[in-house]
């Protein structure tokens, strides 16, 4: 997998990304990483990249033909038009299945935008997906191009260790880790589940599977609907909501 970040703030694309894991990655040749100054292609006294818009209205644009010119210089070198990412609070929510389907590109392009946002007719022509990591508004693009690169380089093979642990961790089958522990077994008064001490490999899977179904149910009951349940756990589901909703209703009467 070969990132290219088109950015104004190369060094925090390059900070960011070598370390741990991903940096990881890059040295073992697994990723790579490019991140491109928009600024060296503006070509004018000052290397300026933004203006006022126009119509008026707080704030600065970033011009096209500097954000074209970079992109094109990736695109001439890859031989191709490369996927294109626009990180913007507009754009569809970026998922676990966004970041396993992204995997498979041989190239990306992630394009971060700064001040109010990129002249439109150049997003028109070279960007491809239109992407937001959640319903908030940061200042630039390159944490979310770094959140993405990060989640997107777990699915690569070889970047994990334990390739395993990129399948069963959260949001495979839409649903949530299971609580984990490690030693001691008792900690501050709490223990260990004596289901986990037991070795029985079996019940262990079963408390396990639980544990997620209560977690997703509790916490992101939106995801459930996607989640492939037995009909015998549709059922627990419909127990546990029932059970909670008493408990509230108790509680509002206290
Ligand atoms: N740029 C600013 N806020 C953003 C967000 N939430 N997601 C993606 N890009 C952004």
């Amino acid at each position: 997998m070969d990132f290219h970040v088109l950015t104004l703030f190369p060094e925090m694309i390059e900070n960011g990304m070598n370390t741990s894991i991903t940096g990881r990655a890059i040295s073992k040749g697994l990723l790579s990483l490019e991140a491109v100054n928009i600024r060296d292609f503006a070509f004018n006294k000052h290397q300026k990249v933004d203006d006022y818009p126009y119509g008026g209205g707080a704030g600065m644009l970033m011009q096209a033909e500097p954000v074209f010119l970079a992109w094109e210089s990736i695109a001439q070198r890859i031989g191709r038009k490369p996927r294109v990412v626009y990180l913007t609070p507009q754009g569809k929510v970026f998922n676990q299945e966004m970041a396993k389907n992204m995997a498979m590109e041989e190239d990306l392009v992630f394009l971060c935008g700064h001040y109010e946002g990129i002249d439109e007719r150049v997003l028109e022509e070279i960007v491809t997906d239109y992407v937001s990591i959640g319903d908030y508004v940061l200042t630039g693009g390159e944490l979310p191009a770094m959140v993405m690169m990060d989640s997107i380089s777990r699915m690569v093979p070889g970047v994990l260790s334990n390739q395993e642990s990129g399948e069963t961790e959260s949001f495979a089958g839409n649903l949530l880790e299971y609580p984990q522990y490690s030693r001691p077994e008792e900690w501050h008064g709490k223990k260990v589940p004596e289901v986990l001490l037991s070795g029985h490999h079996a019940n262990v899977e079963k408390w396990r599977r639980e544990q997620s179904i209560i977690r997703t149910a509790k916490w992101r009951p939106d995801l459930l609907k996607r989640a492939e349940l037995t009909n015998q756990e549709w059922n627990y589901v419909r127990q546990l909501k029932k059970q909670w909703k008493e408990e509230s209703e108790r509680n509002e009467d206290i």
